[in-house]
């Protein structure tokens, strides 16, 4: 699969990713879902590996949760799905 867009787009959720997350598959697939529909409202999808884990989990997750409205499960699910994101490698920019 290849996409012509600049930005890096979030990636979807595949089955190896039970090795980089306890979450199940089908909350990863619900945090993707989240993210596609709520966070990309306002901004373009920022790789979470240029993020640290305690950042996103103590600090910038609560505050973009808050600003999607997302209730507590579906937070729940995007940090999942981000946390697991950002251990994945990202795909060389196009040129
Ligand atoms: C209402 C608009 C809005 C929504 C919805 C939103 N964001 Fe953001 N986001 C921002 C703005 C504005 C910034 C930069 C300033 C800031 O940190 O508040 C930002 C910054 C970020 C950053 C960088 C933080 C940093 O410290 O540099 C990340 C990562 C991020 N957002 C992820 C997300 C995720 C994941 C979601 C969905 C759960 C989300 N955002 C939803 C507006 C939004």
């Amino acid at each position: 699969m290849s996409s012509c867009g600049p930005a890096y787009q979030a990636p979807p959720v595949e089955k190896r990713w039970t090795a980089l997350s306890k979450a199940s598959i089908p909350q990863l697939q619900r945090g993707y879902v989240v993210h596609q529909e709520k966070c990309a409202k306002c901004h373009p999808y920022l790789n979470p590996a240029n993020y640290g884990e305690a950042d996103l989990i103590g600090d910038i997750m609560p505050a973009m949760s808050r600003k999607s409205k997302l209730d507590a499960a579906d937070s729940a699910a995007v940090l999942a799905y981000v946390l697991a994101a950002r251990k994945i490698p990202v795909p060389e920019p196009q040129r």
